[in-house]
């Protein structure tokens, strides 16, 4: 009776009208979008006066709501029972700080512990302690799941180290300092993906599954199926297929159309490292920039891309970031200021090479010009260079991959190639100008052997080639390097590293 047919058109047009009321509040800026709600909020309460607001922590905590009825879920923090009262702080991960809440004590229930969900009406009041704005006197505190402090691995007065909650993947996002650094991680994203948009750059999902390998290095994962349906002799894809180390060769093909391209996705090297700043799978930002024929083009959209987040992350984060820099690594704010405040200095692979050769420090690994640089090597140079990110620019033909532009110089022969090393991580950008000159590529490739795989490649600069370039940075790195963290298993949700999956 109610199907399709028997709409009229008077209901069908209201329907409309609501969809396009809703697919307009979609596009509208999150202002409006917080107006919509508020106004709609009103007037539910009007309407249906028994049913309180619901708010996330951080919204109670910023006060818009003092004197309503509100209801809050989360974890509890702390719980403190007194004679008359009963005190607890309540998170939800929406900030870092909890929401202090107030009962009577008969509102005190045996599973109010340490780590149990909580859900929690009252009225917002302002606070009369200095510490917190707001707290909650609370009508009602019902507990929707139980968390026996025994067995819980947190416990209510201990500070946990990194290494600690390292062991415990499940649950890490329950302690300060992880849910500030998830917080962070997801607020660095969103401001690298502002800088690019902001900057007319296209973003590109490059995948995941690819037939290259892009470095040449051999770190690569095969992707092969386990069912039963297929045979051990069978390729799937009919080709040998791979995890991508890296989206850049997708990314060039792009930038034949659009000019300027990123992305920034999962990245996968099967390198045997259990090393403070190696994974297996880490997370690349990748840009690609046709019509550039400089380094300088490169290393300003790098320097540039460094200085937006960064600002974005210390102005959006200030708890958070604050968390790290007084607790973490005491003194690391100076440090960031400084990357923030003097332009970052260039020097060339050769002058790198004098450096480290006139320094009276003892290196483990050879300082010969041609020699790859090591991170007791980056690490001199940083410290050389005031401990400002340091830009190293023309590395020897023979150490770069197969698409690194040749700077025809001799006999010192150069590709111009550009990495970013960066204070406590080393490397974080590595990037270049790629060999667009077609007769240069086949050669390179030719002796490789590679010329058929990359046949594709090459048409690329048969057909409209223009000179560009482009580079990749370490988003866990890049965390690394502003919070001063030192493992970079502690700034990933769930690390991935030789010998250990875990989850
Ligand atoms: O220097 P890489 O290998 O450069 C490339 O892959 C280029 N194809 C990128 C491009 O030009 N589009 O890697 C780029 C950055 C490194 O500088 C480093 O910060 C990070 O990726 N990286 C790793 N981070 C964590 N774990 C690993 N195993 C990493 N390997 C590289
Ligand atoms: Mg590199």
């Amino acid at each position: 009776m109610f199907g399709f047919r028997s709409f009229i058109p008077w209901e069908v047009s209201k329907l409309v009208a609501m969809f396009q009321a809703a697919a307009q509040t979609v596009f509208v800026s999150s202002a409006a979008a917080s107006v919509y709600r508020s106004v709609f909020l009103v007037g539910c309460r009007r309407y249906c006066k028994k049913i309180p607001t619901k708010l996330r922590i951080s919204e109670a905590l910023s006060g818009a709501e003092l004197g309503a009825e509100v209801k809050v879920q989360g974890w509890v923090r702390s719980v403190r029972p007194q004679k008359n009262n009963i005190f607890l702080h309540v998170n939800d991960g929406s900030s870092l700080q909890s929401l202090q809440i107030v009962g009577q004590a008969k509102l005190n229930d045996p599973l109010l512990t340490f780590g149990s969900a909580v859900e929690v009406t009252g009225i917002l009041k302002k606070s009369p302690h200095q510490k917190q704005p707001v707290e909650l006197e609370a009508e009602q505190i019902r507990v929707v799941g139980e968390c026996n402090p025994v067995d819980f691995p947190f416990k209510i007065k201990d500070r946990h180290s990194l290494e600690y909650t390292r062991q415990l993947p499940h649950l890490r996002c329950r302690t300060n300092a992880f849910s500030s650094l998830l917080r962070i991680r997801s607020e660095a994203t969103a401001a690298i993906h502002s800088y690019f948009k902001n900057n007319g750059f296209v973003q590109i999902h490059t995948p995941i599954i690819t037939s290259n390998d892009c470095e040449g290095a051999g770190e690569l994962f095969k992707v092969e199926p386990s069912g039963p349906d297929f045979s051990d002799d069978e390729e799937f894809f009919s080709v040998p297929a791979f995890l991508t180390v890296s989206g850049q060769l997708h990314l060039e093909v792009m930038s034949g159309a659009f000019s300027r391209v990123y992305t920034f996705g999962p990245t996968f090297r099967a390198e045997n490292s259990q090393s403070r700043r190696h994974l297996a799978e880490f997370f690349m930002v990748e840009a690609e920039i046709s019509f550039t024929e400089s380094l300088d083009d490169l290393t300003k959209v790098m320097e540039d891309m460094f200085r937006s987040a960064t600002e974005h992350v210390m102005a959006r984060c200030v708890e958070d970031v604050d968390l790290f820099h007084r607790h973490v690594t005491p003194g690391h704010r100076d440090a960031v200021e400084a990357m923030l405040n003097k332009s970052f200095p260039v020097i060339t692979y050769t002058e790198a090479i004098d450096i480290l050769n006139r320094s009276s420090e003892r290196f483990t690994f050879p300082t010969d010009w041609g020699c790859d640089l090591m991170t007791e090597h980056e690490k001199h140079l940083v410290k050389h260079c005031g401990n400002l990110p340091v830009f190293v620019t023309d590395y020897p033909y023979d150490l770069k991959p197969f698409y690194a532009r040749d700077n025809q110089d001799h006999p010192r022969h150069t590709a111009a190639a550009v990495d970013l090393l960066v204070p406590g991580v080393g490397e974080l950008c590595g990037g270049s100008l790629r060999e667009e000159r077609l007769n240069l590529l086949m050669a390179r490739l030719k002796q490789a052997g590679l010329e058929d795989t990359y046949s594709w490649y090459l048409d690329l600069r048969r057909f409209g080639s223009v000179p560009h370039g482009g580079f990749g940075l370490g988003f866990e790195r890049y965390l690394q390097c502003i919070l001063g963290v030192d493992n970079i298993k502690d700034v990933i949700p769930f690390p991935r590293f030789s010998h250990s999956c875990m989850l």
